[in-house]
C-alpha cells in the first residue's frame, strides 16, 4: 500500500507550481488517504532533511499563487555544493527517503530536475515527475505549466511597448526568456504582433533584420517591435555555439572540457549585452533610434493563468493517480486533454525545440514578420 509520498520543486520558479502541488496533495491526501510531506528547496531540502507536512491547511489558498511554497533550487543530487565543493549526496538522498519511509518521490521541474529524477530512479527511489517551466521546452508533452501564464505576461509587454516604438518612431528590442528555446518569444511574438521574431532555433542575418525595418519605414511604418528569445544568436555566433556543444559531448579530456564549458557558459550567459549590441546594430543599420527592454523575471511572476492552473490541477491529481497505481520512473505528460506517464528514459536530456516550419512560424511569415533568415 502506497502510504507516504514526499513532493519536491526544483529548478527555475514557474507559476502553477503551486496549482501543481496542491494537485497532487489534495488527491493524495483527500482521495486516497495518503500522507504527504513537502520538501524544502528542491533536492538540496532533501539531503538536509527540510521538510514541512502538507495537510487541508497548508494546500488551502494555494492555488493562485506564483512561485512555490515549499522553495526551489537548481542543486543536482550528484553534484551538489556542500564545504565549498560540489559533491554527490546521492546516498544521504537515498537515505533520507528511507528515513521518512516514503513510498514515492514526486519532482516538480523541467529538463533538469527530469534528469536528476531519472538518476535517483535508477538508484531504485521511486520517482515521478510533473512538467514544470516557462520555456515549455520538456520533450514528449504538449506543454508545461507556467508556460501560459509567460505568453501572457510578454505578450501584454509587446502590446504596451507598441505605444512608445510608433509613438517615437523606434525599433523597440524585447528580450524574452526561454533559456536555449524559443517558444516564448515565438508565441508572444505572435501574439503580440512583433514585426521581426529572432529564435534561437533559426540564426539570423542582422541585414536581413535591418531590411525588414527599412522597408516598414518606406511603406509608412517608421517603428517595429523585435522579439528576440535570449538564446538567440546571429548566424555566425550560432555555429561557433553548436561547434562547441558537440565538442563538449564529444571531449574526453577533462581540462578541454572545462574549457570548452567556459567559453559556453560566457556566450550563452551574455544574451543581455547580446540584445544591447543588437539594438545598437539595427540603429546604426536602419537610422531610427532604438531602444531595448529586457523583460528577465517579470515572466515567471506573479498568479498562473486559468490555463496553467487547469493544467497543473489535472497533471497534479494524474500522479496521484498513478501512485496510487504503484506507476514509477514516469513523467506525467499533456497530450491533449489527456495526461499520460511516459519513461523518463525518454524525457531526460531530451529538448523540444522549435521546428524551423512550425506552424506558428508559417503563420508569422504568412503575415510578414521577419525571422532574420532570408
Ligand atoms: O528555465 C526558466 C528560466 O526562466 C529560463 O527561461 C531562464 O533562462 C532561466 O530560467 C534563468 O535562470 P535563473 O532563474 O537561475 O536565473
Amino acid at each position: 500500500m502506497i502510504q507516504h509520498i514526499g513532493i519536491l520543486t526544483s529548478g527555475g520558479d514557474s507559476p502553477g507550481l503551486n496549482a501543481a502541488i496542491r494537485g497532487v496533495g489534495k488527491a493524495a491526501l483527500g482521495f486516497y488517504d495518503m500522507q504527504v510531506i513537502g520538501i524544502r528547496d528542491g533536492f538540496r531540502g532533501l539531503v538536509e532533511n527540510r521538510t514541512m507536512q502538507l495537510d487541508g491547511a497548508v494546500l488551502s489558498g494555494i492555488l493562485t499563487r506564483g512561485g512555490t511554497i515549499l522553495g526551489t533550487s537548481r542543486e543536482k543530487p550528484h553534484r551538489m555544493h556542500f564545504n565549498g565543493k560540489r559533491q554527490d549526496m546521492t546516498d544521504v538522498i537515498m537515505e533520507n527517503y528511507q528515513a521518512h519511509h516514503l513510498d514515492a518521490l514526486v519532482c516538480i521541474g523541467g529538463g533538469g530536475t527530469q534528469k536528476n529524477a531519472l538518476q535517483l530512479m535508477e538508484k531504485g527511489l521511486n520517482v515521478i515527475t510533473l512538467p514544470k517551466t516557462i520555456d515549455n521546452d520538456v520533450a514528449h508533452t504538449d506543454t508545461t505549466f507556467g508556460f501560459d501564464t509567460a505568453l501572457g505576461i510578454a505578450t501584454d509587454a509587446i502590446d504596451r511597448l507598441h505605444s512608445t516604438a510608433h509613438s517615437h518612431h523606434r525599433i523597440i528590442v524585447v528580450e524574452i526568456m526561454g533559456h536555449r528555446a524559443g517558444w516564448l518569444a515565438l508565441g508572444s511574438g505572435v501574439a503580440g504582433g512583433a514585426d521581426v521574431i529572432l529564435l534561437p532555433e533559426i540564426p539570423y542575418d542582422i541585414e536581413n533584420v535591418a531590411e525588414a525595418i527599412r522597408r516598414r519605414a518606406v511603406g509608412g511604418m517608421p517603428f517595429s517591435i523585435v522579439a528576440v528569445a535570449e538564446g538567440a544568436l546571429p548566424k555566425g555566433e550560432a555555429e561557433r555555439v553548436h561547434a562547441l556543444r558537440e565538442e563538449k559531448l564529444k571531449a574526453s579530456d577533462k581540462r578541454v572540457r572545462k574549457q570548452v564549458k567556459a567559453e559556453l557558459a560566457a556566450l550563452e550567459a551574455d544574451h543581455a549585452n547580446h540584445t544591447v549590441a543588437l539594438s545598437r546594430q539595427l540603429e546604426a543599420l536602419t537610422g531610427l533610434e532604438s531602444r531595448v527592454t529586457i523583460l528577465g523575471y517579470l515572466q515567471r511572476g506573479g498568479t498562473p493563468s486559468a490555463a496553467d492552473r487547469l493544467l497543473a490541477t489535472r497533471l497534479g491529481t494524474a500522479c496521484a493517480d498513478l501512485i496510487a497505481d504503484g506507476v514509477f520512473g514516469v513523467m506525467v505528460a499533456a497530450r491533449g486533454e489527456l495526461a499520460v506517464p511516459v519513461p523518463l528514459v525518454d524525457v531526460a536530456g531530451f529538448k523540444k525545440l522549435v521546428p524551423a516550419d512550425h506552424p506558428w512560424v508559417v503563420s508569422a511569415k504568412r503575415v510578414g514578420t521577419s525571422f532574420g533568415d532570408a
